[in-house]
């Protein structure tokens, strides 16, 4: 079962910052998981929520803002005085740091509140300029965004994420189409699931933070999951 650093190591640094994914760069794990909104110059910014409240020492949305207005932020001390000074990265240069790694990057499109018309183009192209097309995945809530994608590079590895549970989860995958499809824990315990496995769908779980978890989804036959503690997961694994 593949190993997927959620956030990067979102349990150790702040999330979705550059410290969090060099943490992740330095692990023997199959990949990392980050967020993307748009700027409201048209830049693509790595970090979860619409807005930059939580994660920073700011306010407000950050479709509002440009890429220079946000990097006057500071997305670090939420989570620890040592990490003053973090500051949002951009899509490009998480992609740069894993320029020397076999790493896989999720790149889960944040288009289901705000759909930031045109995301899906502006991502192809950033990816391609790093040589990234046979090791991202992309996903998003948004199945449209999904669509989109699969109809501008159909050669791109796609991933459907789910919130709640389908009966027919492989079957509306296939209608998107998606490669993949992403669950939360609770459903990945679900009949569905099981059918979904059975079928031979590859299926990622997020997010698994608990060892006595992700032991029992390996078993299920889980492709892989999403965790913010990707060391104490691999230790608690190879102790089984
Ligand atoms: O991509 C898996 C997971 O990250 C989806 O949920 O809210 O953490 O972005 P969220
Ligand atoms: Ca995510």
């Amino acid at each position: 079962m593949d190993i997927f650093a959620h956030r990067g190591v979102s349990a150790h640094y702040p999330e979705n910052t550059a410290a969090a994914f060099r943490a992740a760069s330095r692990l023997p794990i199959a990949g990392i998981e980050l967020d993307v909104h748009v700027t409201a110059d048209g830049e693509l910014v790595v970090i979860h929520d619409e807005t930059i409240d939580r994660t920073s020492n700011g306010c407000g949305y950050v479709k509002d803002y440009t890429l220079q207005q946000l990097r006057g932020f500071d997305f670090g001390s939420w989570f620890s005085v040592e990490f003053e000074g973090e500051s949002i990265p951009t899509l490009s240069e998480i992609l740069e740091l894993f320029a020397g790694t076999n790493h896989r990057i999720n790149i889960e499109l944040k288009t289901d509140v705000i759909p930031y018309n045109g995301i899906e183009a502006l991502v192809m192209k950033v990816v391609a300029a790093h040589q990234m097309t046979e090791r991202v995945v992309i996903s998003s809530f948004n199945h449209e965004s999904i669509q989109i994608i699969s109809l501008m590079a159909p050669y791109i590895e796609t991933a459907a994420l789910f919130a709640e549970v389908l009966i027919d989860f492989n079957g509306y995958a296939a209608q998107i189409p998606a490669n993949a499809i992403h669950v939360n824990l609770p459903a990945a315990y679900c009949k569905s699931v099981d059918k979904a496995l059975q079928e031979g769908a590859l299926v990622r779980v997020y997010t698994v933070n608990d060892v006595v978890q992700a032991e029992h989804l390996q078993g299920l036959g889980i492709g892989a999951i999403f965790t913010d503690d990707p060391e104490k997961i691999m230790t608690g694994l190879s102790g089984q």
